[in-house]
Parts: structure tokens; C-alpha cells; sequence
């Protein structure tokens, strides 16, 4: 039989299911609790039992002191429910109240998605999880200083692994990934960054427009609201040059059989006679245009190169009623610290 609980003060309910940890039962349903290795070793997901009793886990003696769990504190990341409970926890409400942290990955799996984009799963060591909001970047950390961001294409509550789409663009970061890493090898990287996320309280359509490599945090967002079951309306306008561009057409050609509530525009702008493209052309953002001229009403998020942010932000503002915070981006500017 699930069990409710409460968090005190905000008053969020939620209902644990059978086997669930009270971590796992909130991210399931929206509410995000602070967290980091939810392995019981770091001590993030602490908080008090106002009411009712838990089985407490495997809780490392240090996280979880024997004195602080007579005090009535328990792990939230083990803690399941033996009956209903009020519980007071640290609940991340924005990208502000997440710690931003430099760790260690190895790079698990490598995959070409097309000639110059590659696919990289990261593994955070055995004892750490990266606590983030769908949409959010990483930096990862370079010889002599240098940095190169690149956005988490998996959304947070599959965690197990890091998912970063790479676009070769002939910088020497980009070289080394599709020349020499292979799988095995270790990065570092500083995040959670960024402020490129699902803004929640409010319930109007969303139009996500996205260029290249720039569906990586929008496939982040989009899976993240489909786990939490959003409701809203969500359309997708992925802009490529030539089919190949489209990295993973399949995906959202997938979700809008899935879910009645997602619908997929795939746009190119330069394809290829071989392509036998019969789909939609031209610039990804005019596609916007033309199919919602009035986007008073939506939110709109755009990723890709700073041309296509700055046009459509441009024209969408001017020419379609966009309101200035209703229009949130995050566009790839080249690292000045990477030179080709
Ligand atoms: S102890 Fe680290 S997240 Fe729970």
C-alpha cells in the first residue's frame, strides 16, 4: 500500500510506492529534494521525521550518526516509508539552492550519432551522483585553465549516467574527443551550471526550438516532463542543415506516438538531394512563425548557435508577441578559452 508524505513547511504531498525510497517517490513526482551520492555516504539528503517511522537503510555511520537519528533524522535517500509521513527536507525550488561541484568521470561509452557528432556516457565515481535540473551544463575542465560547456542530454532522475552530445566544430577539445579519447578515460568537470530549465509555475504551451547540437538540453527538459507527467502542451521545432544533422530524428518521432501532448517539427535548411527530405525547410525559427504566428501565449525555449538564438529571440519579441521572460535560451558561445 503506498504511503503519503508531507513536506513541512511547503506542505508538498506525495505518495511512496512499494520499495521506493522518499527520494526516489518526490523526483518521481516533481518535488526535488536536495541530494548527491543517494547512496547513503554524503549526508545531502538529511532531514527530520516530524511524523511517522521509516526503515532507515544503509546509511554510512558518518552521514547519519547514531545521535542525529535518535535526534529523528534520517537519509532520504534510503529512508522508505513504514507509514504515513511528515517530513522537514531541503527542497531545491531553483538551480540557486543546488551546490555546484568539481568531480571526476570516466568516460563510459563513446558513439558516433553523425559524421561529426558524438555521443559521450560519463560515470560519476561509485559514491556520487550530480544533482541537476533538465536543461542545465556542465563545464568540463581543461589543461592551462580552459573550459568547454556542454549541456546534459539525460534528464536528472537518470542519473546512473551523464549524457553530453559533442559537435566537432575543429576546436582542439573537439579534436581530441573524435581523435584520440577513448573509452576508460577520466575528465573533470564543474556543475550543475546554468539557468536553462523547465520554469514550472507556469502552464502555457511550450514551443522548444532547437539547432543541432542544441536538442541535447531539450531532450533533457522534454524527457524530464514526460517522467513528471506535465501536462502542458509541448512542441518541438528541431532545426538541422541535412537530414544526417538530425542526430536522433528517431527520438521525437518516437514521443509524439508515445505522448498526445508532444508534437515534433523537424526543419532543414540546407538538405541534400540523397536526403529525399520531403519534410519542412528553411530556417527553424521562421517554421515557428508560420505555423504560430501569435506566440503570446506560449513560452518558448530556444538552444542552439548564437545566429538562430539571437534571430529567433529577434523576431519572435518583435513580430509575434513573445514577452521578454516568457523567451528563455541558451546559446552556444564558442569558448574564448579553446581556441581552434
Ligand atoms: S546520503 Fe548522499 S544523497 Fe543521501
Amino acid at each position: 500500500m503506498p504511503f503519503q508524505v508531507t513536506i513541512k513547511p511547503s506542505n508538498h504531498v506525495f505518495a511512496v510506492r512499494d520499495g521506493e525510497t522518499v527520494l526516489e517517490a518526490a523526483l518521481r513526482e516533481g518535488f526535488v529534494i536536495a541530494y548527491g551520492c543517494r547512496n547513503g555516504a554524503c549526508g545531502t539528503c538529511k532531514g527530520k521525521l516530524l511524523e511517522g517511522r521509516v526503515d532507515y537503510g544503509r546509511c554510512q555511520e558518518h552521514a547519519l550518526p547514531h545521535a542525529e537519528r535518535q535526534a529523528g533524522m534520517a537519509l532520504f535517500c534510503q529512508a522508505r516509508p513504514l507509514s504515513d509521513l511528515a517530513i522537514e527536507c531541503r527542497e531545491i525550488g531553483a538551480a540557486k539552492d543546488i551546490p555546484i561541484r568539481k568531480l571526476p568521470a570516466r568516460v563510459h561509452r563513446m558513439r558516433r550519432l553523425a559524421p561529426d557528432v558524438m555521443l559521450l556516457h560519463l560515470k560519476l565515481p561509485a559514491s556520487e551522483r550530480l544533482q541537476f535540473l533538465a536543461g542545465q551544463y556542465i563545464d568540463i575542465l581543461l589543461k592551462e585553465g580552459r573550459r568547454r560547456s556542454f549541456s546534459m542530454a539525460s534528464p536528472p532522475h537518470d542519473d546512473a549516467l551523464l549524457e553530453l552530445h559533442l559537435r566537432n566544430y575543429g576546436g582542439r577539445f573537439s579534436r581530441h574527443v573524435f581523435d584520440r579519447m577513448k573509452e576508460g578515460d577520466i575528465l573533470r568537470f564543474e556543475g550543475p551550471l546554468g539557468t536553462f530549465f523547465l520554469r514550472e509555475e507556469s502552464g502555457k504551451p511550450v514551443v522548444f526550438v532547437a539547432g543541432g547540437t542544441g536538442f541535447a538540453p531539450i531532450k533533457a527538459m522534454i524527457e524530464d516532463a514526460f517522467h513528471r507527467g506535465v501536462a502542458r502542451e509541448l512542441t518541438l521545432y528541431w532545426g538541422a542543415r541535412a537530414r544526417a544533422d538530425l542526430y536522433l530524428h528517431e527520438l521525437p518521432q518516437q514521443w509524439q506516438r508515445e505522448h498526445a501532448n508532444f508534437r515534433y517539427v523537424p526543419v532543414l535548411s540546407e538538405a541534400l538531394p540523397a536526403d529525399e527530405w520531403t519534410g519542412r525547410s528553411g530556417l527553424v525559427h521562421r517554421a515557428v512563425m508560420e505555423d504560430i504566428p501569435d506566440l503570446s501565449s506560449h513560452q518558448v525555449y530556444t538552444c542552439g548557435n548564437p545566429a538562430m538564438v539571437e534571430a529567433a529571440h529577434r523576431d519572435f519579441t518583435a513580430r509575434c508577441r513573445t514577452p521578454e521572460d516568457e523567451f528563455f535560451s541558451d546559446s552556444f558561445t564558442p569558448a574564448a578559452t579553446d581556441p581552434a
